[in-house]
């Protein structure tokens, strides 16, 4: 059995009653003007929650009443977004596990369940790219690590937390990260275009297994977000989800949508909320894009110009 390692800072911080914690996030939601959270109570795991569009939804659903679990495999980054967020009285913990690793998620549930009592909503945010390559040069090894990670850990992850939600009869939401690459390809990503098609068929084929059983399953499919892997500029060690929310105005004119500007983590956040939360009962196997129009903007794509001199296509079996 791996062992379960939780952040040394929810381990070692001076425990503030969970409760005390719940009645004081509201009450800043209110000082906002927000109306009363829907989420007070429920417990939430997002993975890829360390950083960029994964913290800005960790950050929106914490803000709104829910306890916050964030699996990641970074444990580094996972420390210091568990502590940012905690000072903001936020109940968020960091929990590593690799999602290559299904004896660690399940042991990681585990303890998640054990130390929460539940699990009321699973955000599939987490996703490996891997090297930007032609499909004629992927080697099968790259092409399986981010099948791994993104298609199989994510099916593991849901499986063991499904069969938790209906041990325990809880009527949850399972909310995947999808991408519009997988309608619209960026060449040179094949597996990972190839997984988040998978992911949009796998949250219809739990939308239709899990419906009897309570739960719902839908898709975030998006566009352009401001975030580490989209700010080009290698890892991103210290920017924070508030960071992402300053997009610099030459990036916002740059992308081809009808909004005119580049979305933001908190964008992706207030779509995840609302298909987390009970006000989206009505919707399962439903895909809500969040792309700015990008979709029905179809052009070149400054993020990923063609080369100049690609040669050009022609139809199968005319001679040249
Ligand atoms: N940023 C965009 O423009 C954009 C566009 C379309 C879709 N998305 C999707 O949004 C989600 C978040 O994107 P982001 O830009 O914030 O990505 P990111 O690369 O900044 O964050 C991904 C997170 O996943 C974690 N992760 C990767 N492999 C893991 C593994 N094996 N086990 C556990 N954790 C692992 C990483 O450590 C990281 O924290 C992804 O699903 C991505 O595909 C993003």
């Amino acid at each position: 059995m791996p062992q379960v390692r939780q952040g040394v800072a929810a381990r070692t911080r001076k425990t503030t009653p969970i409760a005390a914690v719940k009645r004081a996030v509201p009450k800043a939601s209110h000082a906002r003007g927000e109306p009363r959270s829907v989420f007070s109570g429920h417990v939430v795991v997002v993975t890829g929650g360390v950083q960029g569009i994964g913290e800005g939804i960790a950050l929106h659903l914490a803000s709104s009443g829910a306890t916050i679990a964030i699996i990641d495999v970074d444990s580094t980054k996972g420390l210091e977004t568990e502590r940012r967020l905690s000072r903001q009285g936020l109940a968020v913990k960091f929990w590593q596990c690799d999602l290559n690793d299904p004896e660690a998620i399940s042991a990681t549930v585990d303890a998640i369940w054990r130390k929460e009592g539940r699990i009321d909503v699973l955000v599939n945010n987490a996703a490996a790219h891997g090297p930007r390559l032609s499909l004629l040069e992927y080697s099968v090894r790259d092409w399986e690590s981010v099948l791994r990670t993104n298609l199989t850990g994510t099916f593991w992850l849901t499986r063991e937390i499904a069969r938790r939600m209906i041990a325990h009869r809880i009527a949850g939401s399972i909310v995947n990260i999808l991408a519009i690459q997988s309608e619209v390809p960026i060449a040179g990503y094949g597996p990972y275009v190839a997984s988040k098609g998978g992911l949009e068929a796998l949250t219809r084929a739990a939308a239709v297994e899990l419906s009897a059983h309570n739960i719902r399953a839908n898709g975030v499919m998006l566009g352009a977000i401001y975030s580490g892997s989209t700010r080009g500029a290698g890892p991103v060690d210290s920017a924070s989800a508030s960071d992402f929310e300053k997009v610099p105005p030459t990036l916002d004119r740059a992308v081809p949508n009808l909004v005119g500007r580049m979305g933001r983590p908190s964008d992706v956040a207030r779509a995840v909320a609302f298909l987390a939360s009970p006000e989206s009962s009505y919707l399962t196997g439903s895909v809500v894009v969040v792309d700015g129009g990008r979709l029905l903007n179809r052009g070149t794509d400054p993020f990923s110009p063609p080369p100049a001199d690609r040669p050009r296509g022609h139809g199968g079996g005319i001679e040249r």
